[in-house]
């Protein structure tokens, strides 16, 4: 089913990035979350699985029908060719996915993906017709030297593709000193960072950029959700770790209910 983004309201939406873990085993996990959904657990929010690719087309077909949906985790900026090892927006289209997340902090330090590669990793994205959930977020140093909003500011600029439609955008907040680690930033900090970035997109495109979905993510557990999506401009979550079972992630997007 292709993804049909709510206006003019936010939709909250909850997405589960399972990075390099799970085999078939866990197809039945995507299916628990497919019928707590179902049940009206997740409430308003949309929500979206990021299994490694290996999982994607078996758990895409296991919740056929559901209003779950699946993403990459990463995709080539080409449509095909030779590029041994890579995968496509439109390969993930394919397998069954309406989202892909890129520029994952994961990927931009290990993978040396530089804004400019982000950007056109999104740009195939949405040129495959997925929703593109574009990754942002400082280094520890970065922030202790007060950088944190220039260094998301200039990753914003350099990573949104140009002339694109909002409505399949997503933005995801993720500090990476918070990410696999426990730790959080304040209310206060995620208030500031997520008023900025709405700013920031207000300012650089042509449409009000009120309708682009801001995610923060980064330790993202049960007993943090609650306040961590309530702050103002937050509009759900990325989830890592807490993600990989269906009880954690369906309590973090029960919050929305
Ligand atoms: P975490 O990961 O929830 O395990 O911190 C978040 C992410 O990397 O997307």
């Amino acid at each position: 089913m292709p993804y049909r983004p709510r206006s003019p309201g936010l939709r909250p939406l909850v997405a589960g990035n399972w990075k390099m873990n799970g085999s078939r085993n866990d197809i039945d996990e995507a299916a628990k979350i497919c019928s707590a959904v179902a049940g009206g657990e997740a409430g308003k929010a949309e929500i979206v699985i990021c299994p490694p690719a290996t999982l994607l087309m078996a758990m895409a077909s296991s919740c056929n029908g559901s209003p779950v949906r699946f993403g990459g985790q990463d995709c080539h900026a080409e449509p095909s060719g030779a590029f041994t090892g890579d995968i496509s927006a439109e390969m993930l289209k394919d397998a069954g996915a309406s989202f892909v997340i890129v520029g994952h902090s994961e990927r931009r330090r290990a993978h040396h993906e530089t804004d400019k590669i982000v950007r056109a990793k999104a740009t195939a994205a949405l040129r495959a017709g997925l929703v593109a959930i574009i990754c942002v977020g400082e280094t520890r140093a970065e922030r202790e030297a007060g950088g944190a909003l220039p260094i998301v500011g200039g990753q914003l600029s350099g990573s949104i593709p140009e002339n694109f439609s909002l409505e399949r955008v997503v933005i995801a907040y993720e500090p990476v000193w918070a990410i696999g680690t426990g730790l959080t930033p304040t209310a206060q900090d995620v208030a500031e960072m997520h008023r900025f970035i709405r700013d920031r997109l207000n300012r650089h495109l042509p449409e009000p950029g009120g309708n682009v979905r801001i995610l923060y993510g980064g330790s993202v557990k049960p007993a943090n959700a609650g306040e961590l999506m309530t702050v103002k401009n937050v509009d759900g979550a990325l989830v890592g770790g807490a993600s990989l079972t269906s009880a954690e992630f369906m309590a973090i997007a029960g919050v929305y209910r």
